[in-house]
């Protein structure tokens, strides 16, 4: 089968489109037919090889998370997904698996969900990492009420967007930070209150906060704090807490592990199949021009998540 490999790390260029054998899987795993795939910022950062002492791949192997495509053989011990099923999730060689960007994955049946009727491949492969990300935030760390004021940091991103109109549908009133076309975008999800983050800064303008998500990182997330009411919860996907300033200030700060399961995978289809969060799909790859596909990411050539169409 075709697989994107990364035979040593680096940039666009390392990413190769090779033969390799078909992934065999375990007694806990499903092999999925890829029909399309998504690219994230964590991808790019596995590419670069960020990761390696912390978590050590074997070189090479195949590159991607996010998936959509149909079960085409399950483990012994699964029962949650059955051969022929149209399933979206991640296959993440970090998560132990074989790897988005190919053909086939073999992949945890505990990282995989039905997908959202009505979406097609290319849709379902754009939410898994997103989508939950904002899912788990929004839900799980802030838990986030009607009523509450959240400022999201990088709205018109991936993950950011989505956190947009889940806390519009959660009844919060929502600020962000945008630019240039995203602006537009922010606007269209249905945001109170855009803040331009090249021309202004959020905290002259922002404050008595129940919430911060930060989806950009950098010295923004411990200056974010300023804008929370005492009790107030911040959440960075990218920033370490600064413990101190957060005790300082009576708050919680806390940088999120997005933990992509069948359950977060399960409700965000419920999302999407009740209309409260729609697809963003930005540009569509080959697989053969996955090189392509990255720096189109990297170089933000598109509002929107990158997709690679696989078959
Ligand atoms: N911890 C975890 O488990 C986990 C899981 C998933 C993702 N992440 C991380 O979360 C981050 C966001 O992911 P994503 O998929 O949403 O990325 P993304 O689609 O690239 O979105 C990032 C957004 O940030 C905006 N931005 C850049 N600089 C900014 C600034 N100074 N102020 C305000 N906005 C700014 C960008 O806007 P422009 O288009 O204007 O540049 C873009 O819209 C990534 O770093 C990713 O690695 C972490």
């Amino acid at each position: 089968m075709k697989a994107a490999q990364v035979s040593h790390y680096g940039h666009a260029d390392v990413v190769s489109v090779a033969e390799v054998e078909k992934p065999i899987i375990t007694a806990d795993q499903v092999l999925v037919e890829v029909h399309s795939a998504s690219l994230n910022p964590f991808d790019t950062a596995v590419r670069e090889g960020y990761m390696k002492e912390m978590i050590p791949l074997e070189l090479p192997f195949t590159i991607g998370g996010d998936i959509a495509g149909i079960v085409s053989e399950i483990g012994e011990n699964v029962s949650t997904v059955a051969i022929g099923d149209k399933v979206y999730g991640q296959a993440n060689v970090v998560g132990g698996n074989s790897g988005a960007f190919a053909e086939f994955a073999a992949t945890s049946a505990k990282q995989v969900a039905i997908l959202p009727t009505d979406l097609d491949f290319d849709q379902a492969a754009s939410f898994p990492l997103v989508g939950v990300s904002a899912l788990q935030a929004l839900t799980q760390h802030i838990q986030l009420a009607a009523g509450q004021k959240i400022f999201i940091h990088g709205g018109a991103g991936g993950i950011g967007s989505i956190a947009i109109q889940l806390a519009k549908h959660l009844g919060a009133y929502v600020a962000t930070t945008a630019n240039g076309e995203g602006i537009d975008l922010v606007k269209a999800l249905g945001v109170d209150e855009v803040i331009d983050y090249k021309t202004q800064s959020f905290t002259d303008i922002l404050k008595d906060y129940d919430a911060v998500f930060d989806t950009v990182g950098g010295d923004d997330f411990t200056a974010s704090y300023k804008i929370l009411k005492e009790g107030g919860v911040a959440v960075s996907m990218i920033a370490q807490p600064d413990e101190a300033v957060a005790k300082e200030r009576g708050i919680t700060a806390l940088m999120q592990s997005t933990h992509v399961t069948t359950e977060a995978l399960d409700q965000l289809r419920e999302l999407v199949e009740s209309g409260v969060v729609t697809a963003r799909v930005g540009k569509v790859f080959p697989l053969a021009e996955v090189q392509d596909a990255f720096t189109a990411r990297e170089t933000a050539q598109a509002q929107g998540k990158i997709v690679l169409k696989v078959k």
